[in-house]
């Protein structure tokens, strides 16, 4: 199996990554990435760690309920009610995947399982049978597995084919190991396992020495045929392995790594990178490659002239391959709702699913404000609707005097459950005046923990992005706004995580088990 050129993705965006400070989705958000997951053609979908919390159960419930196209998992550690709890929750996919582990490092097994090497034995064998009396597809997994002794990385997993995983992980939990190293490990365990052909070798690593991604691509040569990755490389400490680099790399180099290539369509790639950060309201720093915002930008004259001549000089990949640059909006405002909506649906945006006749008007707002409207653009549009978060707060109008010589001073009118509400304050500068006026009108005691603003693209007329993060008796919410003028935007972001911490208990951290 494993000399096959298809590199499975095996995404953990939702379970791995939202570990992350900062990172965490509660369940309609969780959802909406899953959909677009699986729009982007991941292989697995990893929705949660169902005994973790109520909250992780629901929401590896819900992916498996609904959503299609990618097998979707659940992690379990080794004890019969994780196996179980994830089981419930993964019952309705069409494809579930049961993905049970066990540290096997002696640091991890003396000091956090409490556990001797045979004990772990047994627990693999007992996990992985019961895994397997409730499907087919399960995974096995060996936390800290680049720290644990190679001879008994090998018993681990003779136990685990034996008890009937298909797929076998060798996690790189601390970062710790190095492409060479790891490579090595693969073809180590593929040679020394018996059976080993009848299984899928995984990898799964994590930033610590920024050492993820080519770890990862180095396994690929070693003949792993899995990785476990993330959108925009999220996830704990450093973060996880980035799957769009990951994919890209595949994709530029398939003949160096032996035609190897993954089933993403990496068009999708850009507009997941996206919609991860306006859901986290956490964005990519500028030099990210594949998805920050300069990875394909040329600012050199020496380069510009190259480009010019031949984009060949100085670029391996074009931005529309990743679904980037190719966004020029043909619709302006001359078009009309069938091209709104058409470009909607090319945008995985169900119409039918979102207040559409707000959502045209505002985009009729901004053709009249830009001179070209680009997917982006219709994305920030709608972003605040894909969440259907109820508007107990709306804004109706606001009026701002600001500048070098005036204290800025903002009016607002809110419509707050029907009813019509004006104030006027004054602030250290116009941001601050309207949320003093909103934070009176709604009576909130939120804090305010993160205020940012991006441009969308490029050019003077571009729409500012603004994501705030708030809190409010021990519960956080990501607001998000965007318009031409970035105190509108601002405002609208501070409106919609009010209206989000009103709706929404965000799903509860889930404590200790996090911490794996
Ligand atoms: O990093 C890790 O070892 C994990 C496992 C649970 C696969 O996330
Ligand atoms: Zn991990």
């Amino acid at each position: 199996m494993a000399d096959d050129d298809r590199v499975l993705i095996f995404d953990t965006t939702l379970r791995d990554g939202e570990q992350a400070p900062g990172c965490s989705m509660n369940l309609d958000e969780k959802l909406l990435l899953a959909r677009q997951l699986a729009r982007l053609g991941v292989d697995v979908i990893e929705a949660g760690f169902p005994v973790a919390s109520q909250g992780d159960f629901e929401a590896v419930h819900r992916v498996a309920s609904e959503v299609r196209g990618a097998a979707i998992c659940g992690l379990a550690r080794t004890s019969d009610d994780d196996v179980d709890r994830a089981w419930e929750a993964l019952k309705p996919a069409e494809r579930p995947r049961i993905h049970t582990f066990i540290a096997t490092s002696p640091i991890h097994m003396e000091h956090k399982l409490r556990m001797g090497p045979a004990q772990v034995l047994d627990e693999v064998t007992r996990a992985v049978t019961r895994a397997r009396g409730y499907c087919d597809d399960v995974e096995f997994s060996a936390e800290d597995a680049t720290r644990s002794e190679w001879e008994f990385l090998v018993q681990v997993f003779t136990r685990a084919i034996e008890a009937g995983a298909r797929t076998l992980n060798v996690p790189d939990t601390v970062g710790y190991t190095t492409p060479s190293e790891y490579a090595e490990l693969i073809s180590f365990l593929r040679e020394r396992l018996p059976g080993s052909d009848s299984v899928r070798f995984s990898v799964h690593c994590h930033d610590d020495l920024g050492l993820s991604v080519a770890n990862s691509l180095a396994a690929i040569r070693g003949g792993a045929r899995q990785v476990e990755c993330t959108v925009n490389g999220i996830g704990e400490r450093a973060g996880n392995t980035a799957m769009e680099e990951v994919v890209m790399a595949l994709r530029t180099r398939s003949e160096y790594f032996g035609g190897c290539d993954t089933g993403v369509d990496s068009k999708e790639i850009w507009p997941t990178s996206r919609l991860l950060s306006q859901v986290i309201g956490v964005g990519v720093q500028p030099n990210k490659a594949i998805v920050g915002a300069n990875a394909f930008a040329h600012e050199a004259g020496i380069h510009q002239h190259g480009m010019l001549n031949n984009s060949l000089t100085y670029e391996i990949m074009t931005p529309e391959s990743v679904g980037r640059g190719a966004t020029e909006l043909v619709l302006g405002k001359h078009s009309g709702r069938h091209a709104f909506a058409d470009r909607l649906e090319e945008l995985g945006v169900d119409p039918e699913k979102i207040d559409f006749e707000r959502a045209f008007r505002r985009f009729k707002d901004l053709a009249d404000a830009k001179k070209t409207v680009y997917n982006e653009d219709i994305e920030a549009l709608v972003a605040d609707q894909l969440l259907r978060v109820e508007e107990h707060y709306k804004i109706e109008n606001i009026s701002i005097t600001c500048g070098t010589f005036v204290t800025a001073t903002a009016t607002v009118e809110l419509d707050i459950d029907g009813e019509k509400h004006k104030t006027a304050k004054l602030g250290d500068g116009p941001v601050d005046a309207v949320f003093k006026a909103i934070a009176e009108l709604t009576g909130t005691s939120a804090r305010l923990l993160r205020y940012q603003v991006n441009s969308i693209t490029s050019g003077m007329d571009a729409q500012g992005e603004v994501n705030v993060t708030l809190e409010a008796d021990g519960r956080r919410s990501i607001g998000h706004g965007a318009d031409t003028d970035i105190v509108v935007a601002s405002a609208r972001a501070y409106v919609h995580g009010l209206n989000k911490l009103l709706q929404h208990s965000r799903s509860p951290s889930s404590g200790d088990l996090r911490g794996i």
